[in-house]
């Protein structure tokens, strides 16, 4: 089989489907899709943000795209979801505005989402029947004598008037940390070429410009230096992220992360990853139009 020398992976990221209607993005998504059956990517990545206000019955929209092209499936691809899957900005409003004093009820309302995201996608998370398996979560995947691993977490944190106003903010969970470092979790791993998966973006600047060093603290990755230090525990070579909308790639510390941009504003780009048995790697970004 081809894999035995390499695995390719594509990689989507901040898909923002606002409605049914969004009949050109559906188009371009299918154009997409049948692009990476076409090339036999062996896996496919989305890092979040599959849709934009938070509705779950949207997501149905991606999970039928997929099963049109035989790709809702464990083997064929990976998605976690974004702070846009999870928090529903106008809802949050409301109860603001009717100055609920329960904060609590925003993170069980994000736990909630979380629970359909993990009921909806719940084929593409595990292969074994478990219930209740979800985000986050450790895959691994065996491709001849290559095995890759991906270790998905989830970002997203409640909305908060003062600290997180658009959502956007976000970080990794006490408990994710903690499972993170489980001897099962290492024993998995173990012997694969890991790959992190987490929608927040450790870098929201970062052209060295002066004009974008002003730090988007809206959109911020809380505690990245802590997930960078997680990644590295684990081994991790790459983080594939998306949020910031900008196609890119940066190392930190040894961590290759890159970002997956936005398919909503380019739905002509996307990401390819080629790994080696070796584990030897390249990146690039690949633009259908121009690709032959
Ligand atoms: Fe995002």
């Amino acid at each position: 089989m081809s894999f035995d020398k390499k695995v390719t992976i594509a990689h989507l990221s901040d898909l923002h489907f606002a409605s049914r209607n969004d009949r050109y993005l559906t188009a371009k998504l299918d154009v997409m899709l049948a692009e990476f059956v076409r090339r036999k990517y062996d896996h496919l990545v989305l890092t979040g943000d599959l849709i934009d206000t938070a509705s779950p019955a949207l997501w149905t929209i991606i999970r039928d795209a997929l099963s049109r092209h035989g790709l809702f499936d464990w083997t064929k691809t990976t998605v976690i979801p974004g702070n846009h899957d999870l928090i529903d900005l106008e809802e949050e409003m409301r109860f603001y505005n009717a100055l609920n004093p329960d904060d609590r009820s925003r993170q069980r309302r994000l736990d909630e989402r979380l629970r359909q995201f993990n009921a909806m996608f719940h084929p593409l998370i595990t292969d074994d029947g478990d219930a209740g398996a979800g985000v986050p979560f450790v895959k691994v995947l065996r491709f001849g004598q290559i095995a890759l691993s991906f270790t998905a977490v989830n970002t997203t944190e409640p909305w908060s008037g003062l600290d997180n106003p658009l959502g956007a903010r976000g970080g990794v969970s006490r408990e994710t940390f903690m499972a993170l470092q489980q001897p099962e979790v290492r024993h998995a791993l173990d012997g694969t070429f890991i790959i992190g998966l987490c929608h927040h973006a450790y870098k929201v600047y970062g052209t060295g410009a002066l004009v974008d060093q002003a730090f988007d603290w809206t959109m911020e990755f809380k505690n990245r230096d802590e997930y960078l230090g997680a990644m590295k525990n684990l081994g991790a070579k790459l983080v594939l992220h998306g949020h910031f909308h900008r196609f890119q790639t940066y190392e930190v510390g040894g961590v290759h992360f890159i970002n997956g941009g936005s398919f909503r504003y380019s739905p002509e780009r996307y990401g390819e990853l080629t790994i080696g048995a070796d584990g030897r790697w390249s990146h690039r970004f690949v633009n259908l139009a121009l690709k032959k």
